[in-house]
């Protein structure tokens, strides 16, 4: 039993929840009963439950929570502030319709708001709905606006499908979300909050201890001007905005009862959009913001126009020029720019600037009845004018913004943004005009020229290259290939499903490249102290490593790619694409990347407790890992593994799975690193052939450094190795045992079969463990490595046979690769014959296709 329990934690979540069972299921409850701390009220639709629940045993909270997910995520809390202390509490509604919590000394812990006084009741009832709103109302009362009280006016951190998040002006109330003190530890009111300022044309802000961070720009009738991603998605997800003289709020609804989003904020100061993914059973961030650098308010001050794409990301608006120069060449923007020449009212021109995050507009003068072309004109006339836009850009656009103060935190989309007009002096607008007529000129000149010349070129290149290096041309069609086959998944990621937005139609491969996290070289320089012997964390196959701090105090690890790396732009870009994208507890999370000139790098979460081999192959530091240790690393990788070959958009293949490329965290949680050589399939394709073989020698399944076939099984079989490794506390490369011609597959498999396999555990781990729950894993690893690829188990059955006692495991047949340990001959295994095991005489290519 114990290692059912055991297993079931380290398959959950790194959080739990300790919950009394409960028995009642009713959805209501009435004036004459009481909720107790070991009751459940059920919505009529089996989604929410309404709860008593603690992280710790101590502090007890009444909430709001979802019963799809197996961590039951909390989507709203009563007494956030006012933890009960003991568990005997009980949960009541009063005759005058008030909620109230009692403890066990019969003192109110909690009790909601009435906005209603002295109103006296019927027959009050409490009710979960199905929508997850609980309400007090008449037991006969359906009509929303005259429910006593409900949930949905006071949400937490979470904003669930049909909650307002705005302002109510009959009621001068706001509702807004705020997060936890601690995300999924601590729901006591956070820092972090999302707010309507509805003044001039409404947005929502992102609040750090009500300092602004991010904002959704204004609602232009589709979207937010700032979140030009944001789409609708057909039968699922719809947004909403209502503004009237009543109300004004943001609102979403979801088109079919069966799909699960939210959206809320965490103590990290992240909005994120959480869809339910049914097939992974789990919460995949859909979307999320502040997502870069031109994310942040303000970030390029007044006049200043952020741009990702651009470098520095602060550029000023044509016409203005950096107000502290040594600030702004410094990639410090936040002064913004001033103006080249100052206006002269009368004769001022307008510059259009497209595809724009409309600048703040909480001072701005609206009208929505006039057209743009009505906007400009009165624009012009009012010298305090400085720019005008549409408010709505459906149909064609309608409506008149108008603003009268500088132009605030303005950034540049690649696509899907709005148009905006700056009042400009007649002469910055006059000069601009005649450099660009005469650029353009010389720039066709020049253009047709070098097109030319190229085409040339190219023909020779081509030539030459087929003749003298045929070889080589094969690995560029190959290589192109594969980007077609990247090109296709992408678009397969961006088409295919629900939960995923629609790209615009302009500008295609943009989308990709707005979720990029580009990091300032001279921040990694300072961050890294100049790439300091102190601060570098080892060495791998693509580079050094570098711990680094970020000004913010951030810890990061930065992956310097050598030059020689043969890594290109293009596979370097891919491999932050995809990394960027995955998510997973189990996979070490990208941050974003540099690339100045001919270097590259990748900037990663830093790990405190640093690689497993460190620790595994360390002779004292490896009694820091007991079974129970070991078991949940093992269990963790296999989740992240399963994630990457199935449950992540793409298909991935590590590729290269091993003790240093897990990192553990400082609660020795396992995370995967390093997808470098990770590839990206088309939904039909499992397996592939390739001329280039990586991997390291010791976790390579025969196949792939035979053949250099390469699966999701050739991961499994790393994995499976892995699993012994984590076991044994031995590496299977140089491993040494009585028996010198068996490798560690080889010595596990022997025992095994003599049915002594316990011996293989690590001597340093004490006899604390659960023997069967060893005798298990070293199963599910020998299955693992099994030589023939079909015979290997999935990860998804792996995870299956991991987490539960009852599952049937099959016994294992010999291992691939047994052979091996001559410490001399390193990168080919030893000929000599072994009954029981596979013998391959190995060849590792290391082609390189460059
Ligand atoms: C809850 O606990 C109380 C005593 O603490 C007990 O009387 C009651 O039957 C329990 N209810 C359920 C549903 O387990
Ligand atoms: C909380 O209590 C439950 C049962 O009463 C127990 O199984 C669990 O280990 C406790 N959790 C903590 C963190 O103390
Ligand atoms: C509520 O009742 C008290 C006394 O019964 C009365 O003084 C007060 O005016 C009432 N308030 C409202 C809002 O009706
Ligand atoms: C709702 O979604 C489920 C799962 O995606 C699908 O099977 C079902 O047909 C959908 N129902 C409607 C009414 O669209
Ligand atoms: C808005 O513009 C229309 C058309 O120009 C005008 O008739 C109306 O008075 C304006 N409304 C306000 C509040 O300025
Ligand atoms: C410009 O328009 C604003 C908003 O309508 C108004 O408050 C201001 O007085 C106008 N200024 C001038 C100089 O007309």
């Amino acid at each position: 039993m114990r290692g059912f329990t055991l297993c079931l934690l380290c398959l959950s979540t790194s959080i739990l929840f300790f919950s009394k069972p409960s028995i009642s299921a009713s959805d209501t409850l009435t004036t004459t009963q009481s909720l107790k701390t070991n009751e459940t009220l059920l919505s009529p639709n089996g989604i929410f439950q309404l709860s008593f629940f603690s992280f710790n045993n101590f502090t007890w909270y009444l909430g709001i929570r979802y019963t799809i997910d197996h961590k039951k995520t909390v989507v709203w809390v009563a007494n956030r502030n006012t933890p009960i202390q003991n568990f005997n509490a009980f949960l009541k509604l009063t005759d005058a319709g008030k909620l109230i919590i009692i403890d066990q000394s019969q003192k109110t812990i909690w009790a909601s708001n009435q906005r209603t006084k002295n109103a006296t009741f019927n027959n009050p009832i409490l009710q979960l709905l199905d929508s997850g709103n609980l309400v007090v109302k008449e037991s006969n009362e359906n009509d929303p606006t005259k429910f006593i009280w409900q949930s949905f006016d006071y949400p937490t951190d979470t904003l669930l499908p049909g909650m307002k998040l705005g302002w109510n002006f009959d009621t001068n109330t706001e509702t807004f979300i705020n997060s936890w003190k601690v995300t999924d530890q601590d729901p006591s009111f956070g820092d972090i909050s999302f707010k309507m300022d509805y003044h001039g044309l409404p947005e929502i802000f992102l609040l750090d201890k009500g300092r602004r961070i991010y904002r959704s720009g204004p609602w232009n009738g589709k979207r937010f001007s700032g979140v030009p991603e944001m789409q609708p998605v057909t039968d699922s997800i719809k947004f909403n905005f209502v503004e009237n003289e009543h109300e004004v709020f943001y609102t979403f609804s979801i088109g079919n009862e069966s799909l699960f989003s939210r959206l809320s904020v965490n103590s990290l100061g992240k909005l994120q959009r959480l869809t339910w993914i049914q097939s992974g059973q789990l919460w995949s961030t859909f979307w999320y913001a502040p997502k870069d650098q031109c994310d942040n308010y303000r970030e390029c001050g007044p006049y200043g126009i952020c741009d990702t794409n651009a470098s520095p990301v602060c550029q000023c608006v044509k016409g203005f020029r950096p107000k502290n120069h040594q600030a702004w060449n410094l990639r410090d923007g936040s002064d913004g720019c001033v103006r080249n020449n100052e206006l002269d009212c009368g004769s001022d021109r307008f510059l259009k600037l497209v595809n724009v995050k409309l600048p703040e507009t909480s001072s701005v003068f609206v009208n929505r009845s006039m057209s743009v072309f009505e906007c400009g004109e009165f624009c012009k006339r009012n010298c305090s004018c400085t720019g005008y836009a549409n408010i709505e850009i459906v149909d064609g656009g309608s409506g008149c913004v108008m603003w009268l103060d500088e132009l605030i935190d303005i950034r540049l989309y690649p696509s899907g943004g709005q148009d905006l007009f700056v009042r400009l002096s007649a002469s910055d607008v006059e000069e601009d005009e005649a450099r660009e007529s005469s650029d353009h000129k010389t720039a066709k000149a020049i253009g047709i020229m070098v097109g030319g010349a190229a085409i040339i070129f190219l023909i020779i290149g081509i030539c030459f290259l087929w003749r003298k290096k045929k070889l080589q041309c094969l690995f560029k069609m190959k290589s192109e290939k594969r980007a077609a086959s990247l090109e296709r998944s992408q678009d397969l990621l961006m088409t295919e499903g629900v939960f995923t937005s629609n790209r615009e139609q302009s500008g295609e491969n943009n989308l990709d490249d707005l979720e990029l996290p580009f990091f300032d070289f001279n921040t990694i320089t300072l961050a890294t102290n100049n790439f300091s012997e102190e601060n570098k964390l080892g060495q791998g196959g693509f580079g050094i490593v570098y711990k680094g701090r970020l000004i913010e105090g951030q810890e990061i690890a930065v992956k310097r790619l050598s030059k020689n790396s043969g890594q290109g732009v293009d596979e370097f870009k891919n491999e932050v694409k995809l990394i960027v994208k995955l998510q997973h507890r189990n996979l070490v999370r990208l941050l974003g990347c540099s690339i100045q000139i001919d270097e590259k790098m990748l900037v990663y979460e830093y790990l405190e407790n640093r690689s497993l081999d460190a620790i595994l192959f360390n002779k004292t530091k490896r009694a820091l890992l007991d079974w129970q240790r070991r078991f949940k690393i093992i269990c963790g990788i296999a989740r992240g593994l399963l994630y990457l070959h199935q449950d992540s958009r793409f298909r991935i293949i590590h590729r290269d799975l091993k003790a240093s490329n897990i990192l553990l965290d400082k609660e020795m949680n396992p995370k995967i690193s390093d997808f470098g050589m990770a590839r990206i399939f088309g939904t039909d394709q499992t397996e592939a052939n390739t001329v280039r073989v990586v991997g390291t020698y010791g976790y390579m399944s025969p196949e792939y450094a035979m053949d250099g076939i390469f699966s999701v099984k050739s991961d499994v079989f790393s994995f499976g190795v892995l699993v012994m490794e984590i076991i044994s506390g031995k590496k299977n490369r140089g491993f040494y045992s009585a028996n010198k011609e068996l490798n560690l597959l080889g010595h596990g498999w022997n025992l095994w079969t003599e049915g002594k396999a316990l011996e293989l555990i690590d001597s340093s781990i004490d006899n604390s463990y659960s023997q069967s729950e060893v005798l298990r894993c070293i199963q599910v690893g020998l299955l693992c490595v099994q030589e023939r690829a079909e015979d290997r188990p999935t990860m998804s059955s792996v995870v299956l046979m991991l987490s539960s006692e009852t599952a049937t495991i099959t016994q294992p047949k010999n291992p691939g690769f047994c052979l091996g340990s001559n410490p001399i001959e390193t990168d080919s295994s030893s000929s000599k014959q072994e009954e029981s095991c596979t013998v391959n005489q190995v060849t590792v290519t290391m082609l390189d296709g460059r």
